[in-house]
């Protein structure tokens, strides 16, 4: 099986938690895509949900699907958000970013009773970090935020490089906010909680890509025998 097929296998069985009247977080990335087009297909046959979308690209694609879209503001609570990740350990800690909708997907989900992470099965991970971590900047004194920042790994044990995520066209790459993503690419984490405290601490940083406490569930879906097995 490849990829996509994973990727829709878990996002079909985070479909069976869909109940009419929900109101929806709809997550970011091409396994959140998948979801999105899963849901758009029930909408059509009637099931009547509302979504919010954490990216100016999901809400192209759910508007695309038919799919009924408030925002946050309009909607402020949410029931579930469904959403893919970057990593996820055994502690339904998280990596997320890897899109640049980090922002937008931390406060959609936070402000969901639930959210369930859909992926690849490839994504499960024992120690957080081989996925470089984003941290979302100000444009602001860029410069001075990312050695502040490059202080605060090392305080919080993490030794790698921090990178500026460029565009296709090789300018800083702006999120959907206006703001610049860091790369840092840390190898392993050893104590994310430290770390998300240490992020926090610095001023210019408006969001990391570590969700910790977050997450109250985990589709996972792998290959077994030809056929998508979920965990
Ligand atoms: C976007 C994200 C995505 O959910 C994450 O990058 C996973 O994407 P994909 O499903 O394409 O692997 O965090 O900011």
């Amino acid at each position: 099986m490849s990829g996509p097929d994973l990727r829709r296998a878990a996002a079909a069985r985070a479909l069976d938690l869909v109940r009419p009247g929900m109101r929806l977080g709809l997550g970011t990335g091409s396994t959140a895509a998948a979801f999105v087009d899963l849901l758009g297909e029930r909408v059509r046959a009637g099931l009547d949900v509302v979504g919010v979308p954490t990216s100016e690209a999901t809400h192209a694609a759910a508007t695309r699907a038919g799919i009924r879209l408030a925002t946050l503001d309009e909607m402020p609570e949410l029931d579930l958000t469904v959403d893919g990740a970057d990593e996820v350990d055994g502690a339904l800690r998280l990596i997320k970013g890897g899109g640049a909708a980090l922002l937008r997907e931390k406060i959609v989900a936070c402000a969901s009773r639930r959210m369930v992470v859909i992926a690849d099965a490839a994504k499960r991970v024992e120690t957080l970090g081989a996925f470089p971590l984003p941290i979302e900047v100000n444009a602001f004194g860029l410069r001075a935020t990312q050695i502040a920042v490059e202080a605060a790994l090392a305080a919080a044990g993490c030794r790698g490089a921090v990178r500026l995520r460029l565009a296709g066209d090789g300018s800083p790459l702006a999120t959907d906010g206006g703001h610049r993503i860091l790369d840092a690419h840390l190898g392993r984490i050893p104590d994310p909680e430290a770390l998300s405290g240490a992020l926090w601490a610095v001023p210019g940083v408006v969001e990391h890509g570590l969700f910790l406490g977050i997450a109250t569930m985990a589709i996972l879906a792998a290959e077994r025998d030809g056929q998508a097995e979920i965990t």
